[in-house]
This record gives structure tokens, C-alpha cells and sequence, in this order.
């Protein structure tokens, strides 16, 4: 075996010695045995060290050991069915990398503000190990899937002149790559006095929304496409659905009409599925979520709603809604929770709507959209539409809408060059995972959450 032992590799190295290096996240023993629980970052695995068989100051040093000390642990892998994980290692050797301070993370209840401050060490826990592995897994999945079904993946820019999605969620960014010229430690004073311009000449530009107005350029170049990655949006709304700074995946596609791309959607939320409950059965495993829930997802064939439909079941629920309105995170949960897998709602009121959807042609106050939202629960994961391909119309719309047409004219001029129909969608990555994973907060799927109330750690 050329490969050095890792805990995901047990079976493999059973009945051999191995040599484990890794952290102990738990301990427990008696005066003749000490179980260490030892992570190494690949799993989880008991360290068993009996008094009899070792040295003095081997069994001494395993009975002291701190949690989260760094140790190279030799001894002998065997299957052992009362261990957790099924493997055990028969300790021979230990020696401590360096020994842990006090751990603040204890078995203790914890408050969320306190574990989002320890962010940096809460990482390590199991639970939220296993989470990250599923996320992991997820943008694989969405990575293959999108190879399989011939989207290249194009890089948007983080850097942008104009809002995607709305104005109000905007966050603002002095665009200075010359700052560093602004000499010495004082660099933040000089900066504002740099910055203390008149207003209007102020060189702001924007974080993305979404990379959605970039793909609708480079569908005419490559006709499907993709992105992955960080959007910002300065949330005023602090529920367990938003993140200020969170991962998403934008998919375009020219020749795509409303249909199709929803189409498009549900097979890419059924090989993420499918994905996640194949490969990774130990993570869901260890943090409790029961699959059955999932597995009307892998059928496909997701229902379609009409917004007016939506809202007379949310009606007929008792609660408040008007007929135009758009919905509440109340509201979705009230719908979620009548489906048995992620299902659509289409044709929402244009006026709640982002500037650039298609007009429905059988109602031109409503627009050719869909949001997906999931089952259980959990609300909107996607967002998509048919966008407005032609010129006077989309620019009429900008207009009433009183937009910096300046900003957007590359925009329009997609709509000169041979402009065709077409879709697409964004998918927020923390909610597909706070769903697939059944978890109460969007602030555990992403390993450094970023909230209206915290940037830190
Ligand atoms: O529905 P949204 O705003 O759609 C767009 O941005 C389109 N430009 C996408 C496109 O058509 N290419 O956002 C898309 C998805 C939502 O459905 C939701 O899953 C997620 O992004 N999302 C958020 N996730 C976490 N925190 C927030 N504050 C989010 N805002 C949107
Ligand atoms: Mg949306």
C-alpha cells in the first residue's frame, strides 16, 4: 500500500498497523481503558488504549490528553461493531503534536451567537462536518450535472457598474485601485478624506447580485452556460433564509422558453438528490435527517402553480395576502409544506418582479417566471424566468422603471446583435443545502456566514 493510512480507509487497513494522525474530539475511560475519539478530517474513529498493554507513560499521557490536542496515534486498525463507526485502533504509540488549550466548545449547550463566534473551531464539530461534506458534494453535483448536459461554465464578474436584481439591495464599493498609492499606517484616514469628494464624483461600484446580466451575453457566444459563485445582497431581512454573502449558481440558455427551463431546473434538483443520498449516506446519517422525505424528488415530474393559485391556497390558509402581492417567507412555508417534493410557481404580477422577465402573452401585467420552491418547509431555492429579448420592449420597461440606461446600454445591445429567446435561473447553493440537509438556519451551511448582524470571524 503506497497510500498513508487515513480514517476514511479502515476497511482497507484492517488487521494492519497503522499510523493515525488527527485531533481528539472526545474522551472517555475508566482506570485500565481510555477511548479517545480521534478525527482526522477524513472520519471519525475510537483510539482505544488499555493500561495493561502499555507503557506507563503512553497510558499517562492518553489519560491527560486535551481535547483538540494534536496526536500521532500508532497501533493496530480492527473492525470493532461496538465502536462508533464500526472501526477501533488498538493504541501501541501516542505522541502529541501539541497539546490544546482549554477547548471552548464543550458538551454543554451552546448558544448560536456563541457558536458563530467560534466559528473558526465549530467547523471541526462532527455535525457540522458532515454538513460541509454535503455542500461539497452538491457543487459537484451541480458541476456535473451541468458538463453532462452541455453548459459551459463562464466566470461573472464580483466587480459590477449596475444592480441585477433591484436597487435596494445594492452593496456599494468605492471603486479606488489606485488607493495604494495613499502612503503610511494612517491609510484609512487618508482614504476618507480621498473619499470626502463630492458626492457625485464618487467612484462606487457595486458587489453582484448575480451573474445573470453577464450569461445572457455569453449564451451568444456558447448558447448554454453557468456560473458559481459568491453574490451579496445588504439584506435588511434577518430569518433564517438569508445570508448577506451567499453562493450562487446562474444557468443561461439561448433557443430556452419558459417551459423548457423549468424543465431544465428539475433536473438539476434531481441529480443533486440523487447524488447526495448516494454519496453521502454517513454524513445525512450523522446529522439525523431522515431521507425518506427526499426521495419523491428523484420521480421528477414537479408540479406546476400559477402565482394566482399560490396565493388562494395561502387565502384559504388564513393568511393574510393580496392578489398581487409577493410572497412572504410565511407564505412560502404555507406552500411548501403542500407538496411532497420542489415545485413551481409561475406568472408572478410584473411589478414584483426584476425588470428584464418576458411578459406573459396571455396577461401583460404578468411575466414568464418561476420560482422553485422546496418541500418540507423550506421555501424559494430558485429563482428563474424567460427574459425580454426584444429591444424597444425592454427598453420602454427601463425607462417607466427610471433606470441609468447609461449603465445597461451593453445590456440592450444584446437585444440588437441577434437577439433570440431565451432563460434561465439562479439557484442559492445555502438553501438547497439547508433543505437536502432539513437544517432550521441557512447560517450552518456556509462555513463562515455572513448576516446582517456579523461579518466576523
Ligand atoms: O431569486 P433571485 O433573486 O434571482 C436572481 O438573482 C436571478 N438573477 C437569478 C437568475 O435568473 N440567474 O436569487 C436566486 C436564488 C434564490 O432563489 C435563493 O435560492 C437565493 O438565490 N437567494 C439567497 N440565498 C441566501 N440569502 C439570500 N439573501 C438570498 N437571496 C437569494
Ligand atoms: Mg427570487
Amino acid at each position: 500500500m503506497t497510500k498513508s493510512y487515513t480514517i476514511n480507509q479502515s476497511k482497507e487497513w484492517t488487521g494492519k498497523e497503522v499510523t493515525l494522525k488527527g485531533w481528539v474530539y472526545n474522551k472517555r475511560g475508566s482506570g485500565a481503558l481510555v477511548f479517545l475519539q480521534v478525527r482526522d478530517g477524513t472520519g471519525f474513529i475510537q483510539a482505544t488504549a488499555v493500561k495493561s498493554e502499555l507503557d506507563e507513560k503512553i497510558f499517562a499521557l492518553a489519560k491527560d490528553i486535551t481535547l483538540e490536542s494534536s496526536v500521532i496515534i500508532t497501533g493496530v486498525c480492527k473492525e470493532e461493531k461496538r465502536a462508533p463507526g464500526g472501526y477501533e485502533i488498538g493504541v501501541q504509540d501516542i505522541k502529541l503534536v501539541k497539546r490544546s488549550e482549554e477547548y471552548p466548545i464543550g458538551k454543554k449547550e451552546h448558544g448560536p451567537d456563541f457558536l458563530l463566534s467560534y466559528r473558526h473551531l465549530w467547523l471541526r464539530s462532527k455535525r457540522q462536518w458532515a454538513i460541509q461534506r454535503i455542500r461539497n458534494e452538491i457543487i459537484y453535483a451541480i458541476y456535473e450535472h451541468f458538463r453532462n448536459e452541455g453548459f459551459i461554465k463562464i466566470d461573472s464578474p464580483i466587480l459590477t457598474p449596475n444592480a441585477c436584481e433591484g436597487t435596494t439591495t445594492l452593496f456599494p464599493v468605492p471603486y479606488l485601485p489606485d488607493w495604494k498609492d495613499i502612503d503610511g499606517e494612517n491609510w484609512k484616514s487618508e482614504m476618507a478624506k480621498h473619499l470626502g469628494k463630492k458626492d457625485k464624483e464618487l467612484p462606487f461600484c457595486y458587489l453582484s447580485q448575480s451573474g445573470q446580466l453577464y450569461l445572457e451575453a455569453a449564451i451568444m457566444a456558447h448558447r448554454r452556460v453557468f456560473d458559481f459563485g459568491p453574490t451579496f445582497r445588504a439584506e435588511k431581512s434577518k430569518t433564517r433564509r438569508h445570508l448577506t454573502e451567499f453562493w450562487m449558481m446562474d444557468a443561461e440558455a439561448a433557443f430556452v422558453e419558459h417551459q423548457e427551463n423549468m424543465k431544465i431546473q428539475e433536473g438539476l434538483i434531481v441529480a443533486i438528490v440523487e447524488r447526495v443520498l448516494k454519496n453521502c449516506v454517513k454524513e445525512l446519517e450523522m446529522i439525523e435527517r431522515n431521507t425518506e422525505p427526499l426521495k419523491p424528488v428523484l420521480k421528477g415530474d414537479f408540479k406546476i402553480i400559477s402565482h394566482q393559485e399560490a396565493v388562494a391556497i395561502i387565502k384559504k390558509e388564513g393568511q393574510l395576502i393580496g392578489e398581487r402581492d409577493d410572497f412572504g417567507a410565511e407564505h412560502e412555508t404555507i406552500l411548501s409544506q403542500k407538496f411532497d417534493r420542489p415545485f413551481f410557481v409561475e406568472k408572478f404580477p410584473k411589478e414584483v418582479k426584476a425588470f428584464y422577465m418576458k411578459e406573459d402573452p396571455d396577461d401583460d401585467s404578468r411575466v414568464m417566471n418561476a420560482d422553485m420552491l422546496a418541500s418540507e418547509g423550506y421555501g424559494e431555492i430558485i429563482g428563474g424566468s424567460q427574459r425580454e429579448d426584444d429591444y424597444e420592449t425592454l427598453l420602454g420597461r427601463m425607462k417607466a422603471l427610471n433606470m441609468p440606461l447609461e449603465d445597461f446600454q451593453w445590456y440592450l445591445d444584446l437585444r440588437k446583435y441577434g437577439s433570440v429567446p431565451h432563460s434561465g435561473f439562479g439557484i442559492g447553493l445555502e438553501r438547497i443545502i439547508a433543505w437536502v440537509c432539513k437544517l432550521d438556519h441557512v447560517r450552518e451551511t456556509i462555513p463562515f456566514p455572513r448576516m446582517m448582524e456579523r461579518y466576523r470571524p
